[in-house]
């Protein structure tokens, strides 16, 4: 595969056949139900469940015995509280989805054998849900032997986890290359949909990138900056430019590695930064804001959002856009009174979006933001993929999770 061929990457992704018969065949399958557990439950976090949940009731109605795989948080050794049981009461009460829970190490021998003959034994249609992935030693590190053991429970794999795509682990990439292997519906849909953005996007080509850290997404500005005609840089990671720039910013958020990025940037047409702000004395529920020029920024104050002129600018990019992504919020959008920038430049997003221009959004702290307008069905695409979105644009689709269904 050249460099310029990943737009081939989900038209080459193997989907199972429908004529391919699956009554009794065993399918491992890797999702990735990596929800907030404690935030409560909302529709964001319903959307990385209900799209895998379609692959696994085809599965079920074809008779297979599914195996579901997902890591749930960042474990460090069998933490009980990632659990993979605690998804049980969602699935069920929220999905109607009842699978018979297996809380064995698969990577010791008798965990192992345990599955093995629990599996062996399933009737078609059954569906189990695996431990946390991550509990098991040498998971993150793709380890071989753990891989053939995940490999030995199944006839099939199937990866339908896009937000994991971008981990080299054993769950998503060694036991893929051990078995039949096949891309999910919903893997496939995200592949689809985000490729739009890095193969001949229409222009002009908008993006918006936003939150916190410059460094976590300099790559993917780096990308953007190749294909897009104009990117928006909002949020916090304004801040290291407004440094470089020798600006003033009081005593708002700024990661100090990022103003160095910053810096190589500053000269390049292309990167729109704010011209106004709405800033506060601190940033905290009940916070009174009021809105300046980026040069009336006080050594007392924290900026906590774009302003209203910004906002009406950019929405008049958007406007002219057929092409537009955004990942990452303009502002502290979890408090209401610095939440405008990101609702405004959303909602001016699904305004376009179906139609006149190609608009997708993706990340963590954005999705929630994209259903706060209101309008969440009018973009083109949500992507589940926060990372895994972000890197699929940097590395032009070369995911090692879709890397190793191509071969
Ligand atoms: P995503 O998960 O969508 O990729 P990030 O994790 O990069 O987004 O960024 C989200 C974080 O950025 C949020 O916690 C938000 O409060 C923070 N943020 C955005 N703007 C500011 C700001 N002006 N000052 C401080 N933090 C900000
Ligand atoms: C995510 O939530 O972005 C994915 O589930 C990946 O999780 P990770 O960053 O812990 O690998
Ligand atoms: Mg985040």
């Amino acid at each position: 595969m050249t460099s310029k061929s990943c737009y081939t990457v989900a038209m080459k992704l193997p989907l199972l056949s429908t004529s391919k018969s699956l009554q009794g065949k065993r399918v491992f399958l890797r999702v990735d139900w990596n929800v907030p557990l404690d935030a409560g439950f909302d529709a964001v976090d319903s959307l990385k469940l209900s799209r895998s949940i379609a692959t696994v009731n085809m599965l079920k109605e074809r008779g297979a015995i599914v195996l579901i795989a997902t890591h749930l948080g960042r474990p460090q050794g069998r933490d009980l509280k990632l659990s993979t049981k605690r998804l049980l009461t969602l699935l069920s009460l929220g999905h109607g989805l009842e699978v018979g829970h297996l809380p064995y190490a698969l990577d010791a021998e008798r965990g192992l054998s345990r599955v093995s003959s629990i599996v062996s034994n399933a009737l078609p249609g059954t569906v189990f849900l695996l431990e946390n992935v991550r509990f098991n030693k040498g998971e993150e590190k793709n380890d071989k032997k753990l891989a053939k053991a995940y490999a030995s429970l199944a006839d099939l794999y199937v990866n339908d986890a896009f937000a994991s795509a971008h981990r080299s682990h054993a769950s998503v990439v060694g036991v893929a290359s051990l078995l039949p292997h096949f891309a999910g519906q919903n893997l496939s849909d995200e592949v689809k949909a985000l490729e739009k953005l890095i193969e001949k996007p229409k222009k002009p080509f908008v993006a918006f990138i936003g939150g916190a850290k410059i460094t976590t997404k300099i790559e993917v500005i780096q990308s953007l900056l190749q294909i897009a005609d104009h990117v928006c840089i909002g949020g916090a990671m304004a801040h290291a430019f407004f440094v470089a720039q020798k600006r003033e910013i009081g005593k708002s958020f700024v990661e100090k590695e990022g103003v160095v990025v910053a810096k190589t940037l500053l000269k390049n047409k292309k990167i729109h930064l704010p011209v106004d702000v709405t800033v506060t004395k601190k940033i905290e529920d009940g916070a009174i804001a009021r809105v300046v020029p980026v040069s009336g920024v006080l050594k007392s104050e924290m900026i906590g959002d774009i302003g209203p002129k910004t906002m009406q600018d950019w929405s008049e990019l958007i406007a002219q856009a057929k092409t537009v992504v955004w990942n990452g919020p303009m502002g502290v959008a979890e408090i209401p009174v610095f939440s405008h920038g990101s609702l405004v430049i959303g909602r001016a997003i699904a305004a376009r979006s179906k139609g006149k221009t190609y608009g997708v959004v993706g990340g963590g702290d954005t999705l929630p933001i994209a259903i706060a307008t209101g309008m969440s069905e009018w973009f083109d695409y949500l992507s589940t993929g926060g990372g895994a979105m972000l890197e699929f644009i940097a590395a032009k689709g070369k995911l090692p999770g879709l890397v190793c269904l191509l071969k």
